[in-house]
């Protein structure tokens, strides 16, 4: 190839690449043109933190501020049976205590997964502080029953705010709830089943180290199905 046709090859490929930098720069610039002149990214532009500038959210403040409360019982619940499970353990009772424990993370995942749900629909997760769980239990049936009742005060909650739900015509939240609702119910089923083994065999003794024992295997089976909550 002589000098001259090099030369004329390297204009040739100056001449593209300043064509394509200036198409580039013609898209650039209508596209910033199109942001100017929309009146919620120049909102958002010109003052980034005001509130008035966040997409509407999916759901109303109402069933947001509602879903907020019931993260708020989910994490007491989580609190409440670290408690139990403390009390257990201090008791000789492991596997009781690890059952709480377990039961424990459950709850945990119950609440993150509201959480996820109302950062999903784009609404405010607000924390509040979690109530102290009781401090002292009178034994194993005594902690059973205390179970019993909180998981129907739960059960009660989730019931509402399914009412709630149907109410608003909220069809996300509405079927979001279904899974909670089928977790109430075997809930309350499993602490009623362990609360009438206990009458049957007694919390002295060897009814009590046979109940302690098959906690110890319903941890894990409680630790192994939990369901992995991505937050
Ligand atoms: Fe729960
Ligand atoms: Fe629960």
């Amino acid at each position: 190839m002589t000098d001259l046709s090099v030369q004329r090859t390297d204009m040739r490929m100056g001449s593209l690449l300043a064509l394509g930098l200036l198409y580039i720069a013609f898209r650039l610039g209508s596209a910033a043109a199109r942001l100017a002149t929309n009146p919620y990214w120049a909102g958002c532009l010109a003052a980034p933190n005001n509130p008035a500038w966040r997409l509407p959210q999916m759901i109303s403040d109402d069933m947001a501020s509602r879903i907020n409360a019931q993260i708020n019982r989910e994490l007491f619940s989580a609190y409440f049976y670290l408690g139990l499970s403390a009390q257990a353990e201090s008791s000789n009772l492991k596997g009781t205590a690890a059952w709480f424990m377990a039961k424990h993370g459950e709850e945990m995942t119950h609440a993150l997964k509201m959480y996820r749900y109302l950062l999903d629909q784009d609404a405010i997760v607000a924390l509040d502080p979690v109530e102290a769980p009781p401090a002292k239990t009178a034994g194993i049936t005594d902690m059973f029953e205390r179970t019993l009742s909180h998981e129907r005060a739960v059960t009660q909650a989730i019931n509402d705010l399914v009412d709630h739900a149907a109410q608003e015509k909220d069809h996300a939240t509405h079927i979001f709830l279904q899974w909670f609702v089928t977790e109430q119910i075997e809930e309350e089923a499993t602490v009623n089943d362990i609360l009438g083994r206990l009458r049957l065999f007694g919390d002295q003794g060897q009814g009590l180290l046979m109940i302690d024992n098959e906690l110890a295997g319903a941890a894990k089976r409680v630790a192994a199905a939990a369901p992995a909550t991505e937050v």
